[in-house]
């Protein structure tokens, strides 16, 4: 049986946890906080309840997942594994000391994927002693929802790594698309602070209301989501760190983060998670 470990056990690494075993495969789940490995088999848990209740898979299916989830805090386990996706906090150093340990760790046949959403895939590949073998596998938020992997070649990905990395996310239930140079933001992180960032402009100066801008959007473009609404649910601290990151590597001026999304993360109002953003949440 084809086996992955998936590092980190939150928001996303549980769900590419879960999506990775109804795929079939083993699934070495590693977190260094235990309590991050207990609140991931809850939520997996649950998550698979409901696809059963809407009968989108069979109770047979989910608790055959379920069985195929290990959760552990030993990342020795993943010496036997396929392929890794690390899915650990957005923080360079922190997924570099991860990279670093499982090249002492992995075998030769391990293909080492990234979940990251914006860091370039070559300074992470930069920690492994095979950077080859490192390639980015960019999910979406909520994993088990969302249909897209954004696959990213660093500087030195194999093309054989990059097909492997696809026959997963494909396994996984996931269509792909390649993103050919790990650009700060990849494609989608691009497009959609260029969106953002373009709509808090307009509502700044006055030109439209938050409202109408996204209604717009949904009635004119057929989006399911406004810009704005996007921005509150992703976080308006997200965003502002992600254009802000973009910006400090192209000095591209529109992705310079408008004063608005500065305003409003300097009095913290950043979205659904603070009740208040563009919009008002109960
Ligand atoms: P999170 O904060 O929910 O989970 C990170 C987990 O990693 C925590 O449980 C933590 O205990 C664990 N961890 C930290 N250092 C570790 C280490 N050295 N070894 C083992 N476990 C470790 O983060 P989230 O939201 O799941 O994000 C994970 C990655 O996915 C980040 O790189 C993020 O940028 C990326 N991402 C996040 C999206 C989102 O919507 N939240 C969307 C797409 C990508």
């Amino acid at each position: 049986m084809a086996q992955v470990a998936v590092i980190g056990s939150g928001l996303m690494g549980s769900g590419i946890a879960q999506v990775a075993a109804l795929g079939a495969w083993d699934v070495a789940l590693v977190d260094s906080d235990p309590r991050a490995l207990e609140r991931a088999e809850a939520s997996i848990g649950a998550s698979l309840d409901k696809f059963v209740a809407k009968e989108k898979v069979t109770a047979e299916a989910a608790g055959a997942a379920r069985d195929r989830i290990a959760p552990t805090t030993d990342l020795d386990v993943a010496a036997e594994a396929d392929i890794v996706v690390e899915a650990v906090f957005e923080r360079l150093d922190v997924k570099q000391e991860v990279f670093r340990r499982l090249s002492e760790v992995c075998g030769p046949q391990a293909v080492l994927a990234t979940n990251t959403s914006a860091i370039p895939i070559t300074q992470i590949a930069a920690a492994a002693t095979h950077p080859e073998r490192v390639v980015g596998t960019h999910f979406f938020s909520p994993v088990p929802m969302m249909a897209l992997c954004e696959l990213v070649r660093g500087m030195h990905t194999s093309d054989e790594a990059l097909e492997r990395a696809r026959s997963f996310a494909e396994s996984a239930g996931k269509t792909c698309v390649v993103v050919n140079r790990d650009v700060a933001g990849f494609a989608t992180t691009r497009l959609i602070c260029a969106f953002i960032n373009e709509a808090a402009r307009l509502v700044e100066d006055g030109v439209i209301s938050a409202e109408d801008l996204d209604t717009a959007c949904r009635l004119g473009f057929g989006h399911p989501m406004g810009p704005l609404a996007t921005a509150d649910l992703t976080g308006i601290d997200v965003i502002a760190h992600a254009t802000e990151n973009i910006y400090d590597d192209t000095a591209d001026p529109k992705f310079f983060p408008p004063a608005l999304l500065r305003r409003l993360v300097a009095a913290g109002e950043i979205g659904r998670k603070s009740g208040k953003g563009f919009f008002t949440y109960e």
